[in-house]
């Protein structure tokens, strides 16, 4: 991946948050606070990567990436809250309720949310890819963070705790709450360089891929990594007696199929004319993360 891409983002997520000088301070640095945390920024370097495959300009994939970070970090912060998953750490620092309180937290998840929207409908964002193409972006990412989306998937990751999931439901919950999202990241960066619908599909085949192997690798992290490492609080998923494919098929098998879907989604860059590589390492590189 582009060692330019973490420095481009951070730049550019700084640039589209609100200034603190106003009454709207506090919900603005609470915004500030899970934004700036450090997370991996994932999703975003997959909206470079794929607008750079697709011949794209990088400026004009910024605010797509910036859009899906905030829509990330928004979800991150509402899954977080004791009416969720209560979890009192994130991205190694207190988590928004437990810095800002509940309300403030839900009301910062919100805002990011709409911010989101805000900049990929902006005439400056226009201006950049055309009309067509921020429509497209817009429609596939609300699709998707949406009710049959990641907002739908934490649905059912709710209602499946303290339940004997069978096999489907998880698979079902680990596409929506999780695979969706990355899902946008990719076909957002090849929207943004005004690509073709054959690669749009390639890029959501890799996105999904690579989604059930995030989701299954952050599982069994939640089992065997510490507290300091994640940055999260580890034994959660046991705590709040979650379905999840390790409470069904347990740790080895969990990491054949991290293997096998993260070969599944280098196989979906077959359709790509130009150099994968930077891809097909990400894939592998996520597949064997600590954190
Ligand atoms: C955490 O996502 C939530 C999941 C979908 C598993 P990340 O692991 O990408 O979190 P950050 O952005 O690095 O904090
Ligand atoms: C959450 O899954 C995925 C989201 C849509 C936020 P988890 O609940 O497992 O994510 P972490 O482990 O808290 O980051
Ligand atoms: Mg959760
Ligand atoms: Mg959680
Ligand atoms: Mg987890």
């Amino acid at each position: 991946m582009n060692n330019h891409y973490p420095a481009l983002i951070e730049n550019a997520l700084e640039r589209y948050l609100p200034s603190l000088d106003c009454r709207e301070r506090k919900l603005i640095e609470s915004m500030r606070y899970s934004l700036e945390a450090g997370g991996k920024r994932v999703r975003p370097m997959l909206v470079l990567a794929f607008n750079a495959l697709c011949g794209g300009k990088t400026k004009a994939a910024l605010p797509f990436a910036c859009a899906v970070e905030m829509i990330h970090t928004y979800s991150l912060i509402h899954d977080d809250l004791p009416c969720m998953d209560d979890d009192d750490l994130r991205r190694g620092k207190p988590s928004n309720h437990k810095a800002f309180g509940e309300d403030t937290a839900l009301l910062a998840g919100d805002a990011l949310q709409t911010l989101a929207f805000e900049i990929l409908t902006s005439d400056e964002t226009a201006a950049l890819v055309g009309d067509a193409a921020c429509r497209k972006a817009v429609n596939a990412l609300a699709r998707y963070a949406g009710c049959i989306g990641m907002a739908g998937g934490q649905m059912i990751d709710l209602e499946s705790e303290n339940t004997n999931a069978p096999f489907e439901v998880i698979q079902d919950l680990v596409g929506k709450k999780t695979a969706c999202l990355l899902q946008a990241a990719c076909e957002l960066g090849c929207i943004s360089a005004n690509a073709d619908e054959a690669k749009i599909t390639a890029a959501s085949a890799y996105g999904r891929a690579i989604g059930f192997a995030f989701q299954i690798q952050d599982d069994i992290l939640d089992c065997t990594s510490t507290d300091e490492e994640l940055g999260k609080p580890v034994g959660s998923d046991e705590e709040n007696h979650k379905s999840t494919f390790v409470s069904i098929v347990g740790i080895n098998e969990c990491r054949r199929m991290v293997d096998a879907y993260t070969a599944q989604a280098i196989g979906a860059l077959r359709q790509f004319g130009g150099n994968t590589n930077a891809l097909s390492h990400f894939a592998l590189d996520l597949a064997k993360r600590k954190k």
